[in-house]
C-alpha cells in the first residue's frame, strides 16, 4: 500500500500576501517543519531579498555565495544551490539582499516570467525526492513573485487577524487570475491560513467571520494563533517545532501541514 499521505508528483506552493508581516516567512518555515515531521521531505525558496526564512533558519551570512538569485539569473545547477537545515529532511535555497537587484534585471530577460518555473524543473530536481517546495514570497506583487505564481501548483495565502486584513485581497486575485489566463492555467489557490489569531480580540473575530463569508472553503479550518514561541524560534535559528514542541503555534502549525496534505491527497485521488 502506498503511503497515502506521499504526494507523488512535488508540489510547488508559492506562499503568497502583498502586505507585509502577514506571516509569510513565519508560515513558511512552520508549515514546511511540520510537513517534514509528518515525514516528508520539504526544500523552501526563499524569494525574499530580505533572507528572512534564511535566517530563521540559521543560514549564515557567509553560507550565501549560492543563492536564489544564483539559481534564477546564473543558470547555476540546483545541487550547488539547495542547502541542508538544522531540521533533517528540510532544506533551503537561501536569498540576499542581492535578489532586489533581480526584479529589475528580471525585465531585461525574456524569459522574465518563466525562469524560477524552469529553474525548479531541472531533471537533478527528482533526484531530492522532495515531496513539497514552498516559495517564500516578498511582499509585494513584483515579477518575484510572478514568477513564484507561474513556477507553483498552488498559492498559500496568509492572512494576518488584524483591520485592514482582507483589503489587498482582491488585487491579489486579480494577479493569479492574471497568472492563470497568461502562463500558469492549473494554478490552483491551496487555501487561506489566518495567522497572529488573538481569541481575545473582537477584531480577529471579525475578520475570520468575513474571510470565512468571502472566502468559504478556501480558508483553512486551522487558524494560526498569536503565540510569542512562535516569534522567538527564529532568533533561535529554529522552526518553532524545534523550539517548543508542545507549543500552541506549533501545535497549530501541524495542524496545518495536516490540512494541506489531506486536501493534496484528496485531489491526487
Ligand atoms: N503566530 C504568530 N505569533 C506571534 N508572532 C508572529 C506570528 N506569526 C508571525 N509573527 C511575527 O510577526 C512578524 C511578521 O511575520 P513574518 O516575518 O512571518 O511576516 P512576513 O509576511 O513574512 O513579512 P514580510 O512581508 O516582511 O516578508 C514577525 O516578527 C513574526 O515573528
Ligand atoms: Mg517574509
Amino acid at each position: 500500500m502506498p503511503d497515502p499521505t506521499r504526494v507523488n508528483e512535488t508540489k510547488i506552493v508559492a506562499v503568497v500576501n502583498q502586505k507585509g508581516g502577514v506571516g509569510k516567512t513565519t508560515t513558511t518555515i512552520n508549515l514546511a517543519a511540520a510537513m517534514v515531521a509528518e515525514g516528508l521531505r520539504v526544500l523552501i525558496i526563499d524569494l525574499d531579498p530580505q533572507g528572512n526564512a534564511s535566517t530563521g533558519l540559521g543560514i549564515d551570512a557567509s553560507d550565501r555565495e549560492l543563492t536564489t538569485y544564483e539559481l534564477l539569473l546564473d543558470d547555476v545547477a540546483l545541487g550547488d544551490v539547495i542547502q541542508d537545515t538544522q531540521t533533517e529532511g528540510l532544506c533551503i535555497v537561501p536569498a540576499t539582499v542581492d535578489l532586489s537587484s533581480a526584479d529589475i534585471e528580471l525585465m531585461a530577460n525574456e524569459k522574465r516570467s518563466f525562469l524560477l518555473h524552469d529553474a525548479l524543473r531541472q531533471p537533478l530536481m527528482d533526484d531530492y525526492h522532495f515531496d513539497y517546495i514552498l516559495i517564500d514570497c516578498p511582499p509585494s506583487l513584483n515579477l518575484l513573485t510572478v514568477n513564484a505564481m507561474i513556477a507553483a501548483h498552488s498559492v498559500l495565502v496568509p492572512l494576518q487577524s488584524e483591520f485592514f486584513a482582507l483589503e489587498g485581497l482582491s488585487q491579489l486575485m486579480l494577479t493569479i487570475r492574471e497568472v492563470r489566463q497568461t502562463a500558469n492555467p492549473d494554478l490552483r489557490i491551496e487555501g487561506v491560513v489566518l495567522t497572529m489569531f488573538d481569541a481575545r480580540n473582537n477584531l480577529s473575530q471579525q475578520v475570520e467571520n468575513d474571510a470565512r463569508d468571502n472566502l468559504g472553503d478556501l480558508v483553512f479550518q486551522t487558524k494560526i494563533p498569536r503565540n510569542v514561541r512562535v516569534s522567538e524560534a527564529p532568533s533561535y535559528a529554529m522552526p518553532v517545532l524545534d523550539y517548543d514542541p508542545t507549543s500552541k503555534g506549533a501545535i497549530a502549525y501541524r495542524d496545518l501541514a495536516r490540512e494541506v496534505i489531506a486536501k493534496n491527497a484528496k485531489l491526487a485521488a
